[in-house]
């Protein structure tokens, strides 16, 4: 699974100390070059700021006073929480002079720390504003981040205008976007169900939005591995309820995953034939259970009532 990394940049640090865990890294990334050469990096897992040596993460710990990520509690239930941290790009800054110091080197050094689990992706997009969803154990210790999803926003430019306008052309009135531009979940907590919660979550946010929403594309395999898990028992659960007598449109509005999603997945099930020109669902009781029960564990629920959230405008 991991065949790209021959083909990436020659990775530049070994290990990484978070919290009580010390993780082999994947791939490079692009960290200040005075970081470079260096077998391990300490990490800060509340700040995520990053040292060459334990004795300096010593001393910061003894002043930093941070227990959770910079950001708003969105959903907390049992252990677990969810923090929105939001930060604005230079360009953002620039033009509307908002406050965005703030969480900015806490997402910087996030997408370093995601870059090393990561292999094809941008960390920086010349957008307006990041959205940061980091997921956290939460303990009497503090809370410590178990992995996150990120979403970019084209908030005021005039990128947006023309966007718009694009969509009304095309009579596309439920919105379609990016819903999930870089997702992760950190190494010691992997095949536990978190990123499916993460996927889960990232959907609950678009139906709060109105929105039907997909993942940017390249999907890496573990990515795409998660996400077709996902999708499939979605699915296969409303198609259980609903016979068959339900379309591609029907299925997005309940889920707000995106039509084409929907198909590739029932697709790839066997479950759609073309007649009269049109895609239907042909979903036999008997086929539905075979294929539900070699879909696999489903992840940690995502308990909408516990997730207190309103649409970023
Ligand atoms: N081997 C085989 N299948 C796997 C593996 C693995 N090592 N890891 C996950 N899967 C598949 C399984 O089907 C699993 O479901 P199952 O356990 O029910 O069989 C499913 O993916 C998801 O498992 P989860 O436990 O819910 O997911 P996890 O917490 O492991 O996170 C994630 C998945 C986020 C993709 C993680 O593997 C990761 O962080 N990878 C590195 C970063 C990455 O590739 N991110 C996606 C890039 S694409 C993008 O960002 C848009
Ligand atoms: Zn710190």
């Amino acid at each position: 699974l991991r065949e790209h990394e021959e083909f990436t940049k020659v990775k530049n640090i070994a290990k990484i100390e978070l919290g009580r865990y010390e993780i082999d890294t994947w791939y490079f990334s692009p960290f200040p070059p005075e970081y470079n050469d260096c077998p391990k990096l300490f990490f800060c897992e509340f700040c995520l700021n990053f040292m060459k040596r334990k004795e300096q993460l010593q001393r910061h710990m003894r002043k930093c006073d941070l227990k959770h990520p910079p950001g708003d509690e969105i959903y907390r239930s049992g252990t677990l929480s969810m923090f929105e941290v939001t930060f604005y790009s230079n360009k953002a800054l620039a033009q509307w002079q908002v406050d965005g110091k703030k969480n900015k080197v806490y997402g910087q050094n996030l997408c370093y720390l995601a870059k090393l689990f990561l292999d094809h992706k941008t960390l920086y997009y010349d957008v307006d504003l990041f959205l940061f969803y980091v997921l956290c154990e939460c303990d009497d210790r503090g809370c410590h981040m178990v992995g996150y999803f990120s979403k970019v926003k084209f908030a005021m430019l005039l990128f947006s205008i023309i966007y718009e306008l694009m969509m009304l052309l095309h009579e596309k009135h439920s919105e379609e976007s990016y819903n999930l531009a870089c997702i992760l979940t950190l190494p010691p907590y992997q095949r536990k169900g978190y990123g499916k919660f993460l996927i889960a979550f990232s959907y609950e946010l678009s139906k709060k939005e109105g929105k039907v929403g997909t993942p940017e594309r390249p999907l890496s395999d573990l990515g795409l591995l998660s996400y077709r898990g996902y999708w499939t028992r979605v699915l296969l659960e409303i198609l259980k309820k609903h016979k068959s007598n339900i379309s591609i449109k029907e299925l997005s509005d309940m889920t707000a995953i995106k039509a084409d999603d929907i198909l590739s997945t029932l697709q790839s099930l066997d479950l759609i034939q073309y007649r009269k020109g049109q895609h239907v669902i042909c979903a036999d009781p008997k086929v539905l259970d075979r294929h539900l029960k070699a879909a696999g564990r489903g992840g940690l629920e995502v308990d909408v009532s516990k997730l207190i959230w309103t649409p970023y405008k």
